[in-house]
């Protein structure tokens, strides 16, 4: 399987990608996880994009569609497929992903956006807790780890991202909207776009995200 999942901050990208994954066993790239490693890391990329990422913008286009092409031809997991998820995130990265995955010949089969009014995500981001080593994420009140502030699988701390305050994910929803949502014309032209009501509780969304790949 080869799709992007489309959406904006707090649409439930990263809550689905890992089921994905998990029934098509392909591999979950997730961008904004790869920047996440980097600032943990604490490389040159991490500490440059960290300043970014908290106010809310974009990282490059460049340093972005290098980021991908590496996973694409080095990670063996994408053998089998993958679910890109906060890539392409603009048109230019749209084009370049295809002009790559043409090169390959491997062309996405589907682009899935998952469709959320802006006045839901605020308690959906500002709820939301993360294992950083993982990605994984849960919601306070919507999705709660078993034991308070643990992650289930690897009994590790979770925390808040630092972007996702109320001032940061203004910008990101901005963001969202100018620059992002143009690839779900682009995606539509070409004939692979489906939608979803991402309102919907988890499992929901799930069987329509299932419903729009077959
Ligand atoms: P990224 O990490 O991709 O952030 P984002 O796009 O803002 O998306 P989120 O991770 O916030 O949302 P999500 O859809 O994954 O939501 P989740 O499933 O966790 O990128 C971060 C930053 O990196 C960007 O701002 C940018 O600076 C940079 N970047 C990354 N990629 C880039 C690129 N290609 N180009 C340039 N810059 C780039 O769900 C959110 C919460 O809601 C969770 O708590 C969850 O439990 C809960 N939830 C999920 N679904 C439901 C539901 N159906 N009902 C109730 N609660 C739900
Ligand atoms: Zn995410």
């Amino acid at each position: 399987l080869r799709i992007v999942l489309i959406g904006p901050p707090g649409a439930g990208k990263g809550t689905q990608a890992p089921k994905l994954v998990e029934k098509y066993n392909a591999a979950h790239l997730s961008t904004g996880d790869m920047l996440r490693s980097q600032i943990a890391k604490g490389s040159e990329l991490g500490l440059e994009a960290k300043k970014i990422m908290d106010k809310g913008g974009l990282v490059s286009d460049e340093i972005m569609v290098n980021m991908i092409k590496d996973e694409l031809t080095n990670n063996p997991a994408c053998k089998n497929g993958f679910i890109l998820d906060g890539f392409p995130r603009t048109i230019p990265q749209a084009e370049k992903l295809d002009q790559m995955l043409a090169e390959q010949g491997t062309p996405l089969q589907r682009a899935v956006e998952l469709k959320v009014d802006d006045d839901l995500l605020v308690s959906r981001i500002t709820g939301r807790l993360i294992h950083p080593a993982s990605g994984r994420s849960y919601h306070k009140l919507f999705n709660p780890p078993k034991v308070d502030m643990i992650d289930d699988i690897t009994g590790e701390p979770l925390i808040q991202r630092s972007d996702d305050n109320e001032d940061a994910l203004k910008k990101r929803l901005a963001g969202y909207h100018a620059q992002t949502e143009p690839i779900v014309d682009f995606y539509k032209k070409s004939g692979i776009w489906s939608g979803v009501d991402a309102s919907q509780p988890p499992a929901t969304v799930w069987d329509e995200i299932l419903k729009a790949l077959n």
